[in-house]
């Protein structure tokens, strides 16, 4: 059977600027796999890139053994590949609930009420104010709302971009325990994290991404235990 997602030799450049110099790597059938690096290591190029927003250089991408790269992001979408991006992105004068519902947008199936309630049932504050404009919801609450309409598009596949960015420790291991119970419920995901404990605590496996290149993969257990890893992206001397 084919991956989930398979990246190959993937070349992204900003005009004569190349953010990814050729990266290649799999994420299989209801895996976590997370991709850890520094600032401007070319983490969301990656993923952008994955969804259709950023065009390839070179390169191949596939999504359940079907080429991706060259078809349109809402197409991406449609085929069960969702991106929570990086910074929330939710459209701040809509509430809740309507933010929840675009995520549903391209839908045409009779699930979407239930998958509501499922979102409603692993954040509960979002049911408490679904009503409420979304703006006025906390950096965290943000955050939820944002994975939450990722997943109101049912997808095969999630990528979540820097989830616990600005959130406070507790907020954080929330969103670390959906994950993980995400995956529990079948689905597969592509994690982009600064937190690289986190991250490497949770997934099954990882890429260490540097200038636009992997320099390092392996499962999660050993990245945390590797010395190079240690020093470089989890703060030890
Ligand atoms: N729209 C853009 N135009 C030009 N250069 C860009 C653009 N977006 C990103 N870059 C550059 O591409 C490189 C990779 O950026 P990217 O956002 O992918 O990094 P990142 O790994 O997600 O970093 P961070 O951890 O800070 O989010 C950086 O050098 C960045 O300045
Ligand atoms: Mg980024």
């Amino acid at each position: 059977m084919s991956a989930a997602l398979e990246v190959r030799d993937l070349v992204v450049a900003y005009g004569k600027i190349r953010a990814v110099k050729g990266i290649s790597f799999t994420v299989n059938h209801g895996e976590i796999v997370t991709l850890i690096g520094t600032n401007g290591a070319g983490k969301t190029t990656t993923l952008r890139t994955i969804s259709g927003l950023v065009p390839v250089e070179s390169g191949e991408i596939y999504f359940q053994g079907e080429r991706i790269d060259g078809v349109p992001a809402h197409q991406i979408v449609e085929r069960g590949l969702a991106h929570a991006p990086e910074g929330r992105r939710i459209f701040p004068r809509m509430t809740v609930e309507e933010n929840l519902l675009l995520g549903a947008y391209s839908r045409r199936d009779s699930g979407i009420s239930t998958d509501l309630e499922r979102v409603y049932t692993l954040f509960p504050v979002l049911a408490e104010r679904r009503r409420q404009a979304a703006g006025t919801f906390s950096g965290g609450e943000q955050q939820m709302l944002a994975i939450g309409r990722a997943l109101m598009s049912r997808p095969k596949l999630l990528m979540l971009d820097e989830p616990s960015m600005g959130l406070s420790p507790m907020m954080m291991r929330r969103i670390m325990s959906t994950i993980r119970e995400l995956k529990e419920q079948g689905t597969t995901i592509l994690l982009v994290e600064q937190n690289a404990q986190a991250a490497l605590e949770l997934a099954d496996r990882g890429y260490v991404l540097e200038v636009g290149r992997i320099v390092l993969s392996d499962t999660g257990h050993n990245l945390l235990g590797n010395e190079q890893v240690r020093k470089a992206y989890l703060g030890e001397d």
